[in-house]
């Protein structure tokens, strides 16, 4: 996985990227090895970085020509580059994975739980990962009124910039109450949500 989050491709993740699908080409490795490029990966000022799964080896900080060492000695060799590793600042520790650094594994990913684990372009890979399980819930197995209460329930936030509630009007009884019957009653639209927010469609009621 190369990370071509913001950060890494300023400071150069698309070279590197480059010269380790070169490398793999190089030592024969194309129907073993897949070179895949995530979003980022949250330590921006470590980048490039290149994580080599499955054991998830976390190499910061790679040159073009670090990557074609990755590829050789790493994904043909089966040895870690050594010099690439993360180093605890404290002790100057390598820390082999990605798992075992402390920034990550301090951390409880929610939403981007699987960035940088696969590939974003591959729908498979996140159905493989119970992606859209809670929208197939949602349409063969809820009521209108129980999705409407599940998203009251779940405080989600976002989706207009500033992180406005997605559940309307607020949470008081009679609001949720309100919110519910408008929601359940009316029929739903399919409308184009605000372009920079990402979510380009959401329901709307017609009326
Ligand atoms: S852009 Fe690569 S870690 Fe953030």
């Amino acid at each position: 996985m190369v990370c071509s989050g913001a950060g890494c491709v300023s400071s150069g993740c698309r070279e590197v990227r480059d010269a380790l699908v070169q490398g793999v080409m190089e030592f024969g490795l194309k129907e073993e090895i897949k070179v895949i490029e995530t979003g980022c990966i949250g330590s921006c000022d470590l980048g490039p970085i290149v994580v080599v799964y499955p054991e998830g080896v976390f190499y910061q900080k790679v040159k073009p020509e670090d990557a074609r060492r990755i590829a050789e000695e790493h994904l043909f060799k089966g040895r870690v580059v050594e010099r690439l590793l993360y180093a605890e600042p404290a002790t100057t520790k390598l820390i082999p994975t990605f798992k075992e650094i402390d920034f990550f594994k301090l951390q409880e990913k929610i939403v981007l739980r699987n960035c940088g684990l696969i590939d974003p372009m591959n729908i498979e890979e996140y159905i493989a990962r119970e992606g859209y399980e809670g929208l197939a819930k949602a349409l063969t197995q809820m009521s209108r009124e129980e999705v409407v209460e599940g998203v009251f329930r779940s405080g989600l936030r976002g989706g207009e910039g500033p992180a406005f509630p997605r559940a309307p009007n607020g949470d008081s009884p009679s609001r949720r109450r309100a919110a519910r019957n408008t929601w359940s009653a009316t029929p739903m639209r399919e409308t184009p949500g605000p372009s920079w927010t990402g979510a380009f469609w959401r329901a709307t009621p017609t009326a």
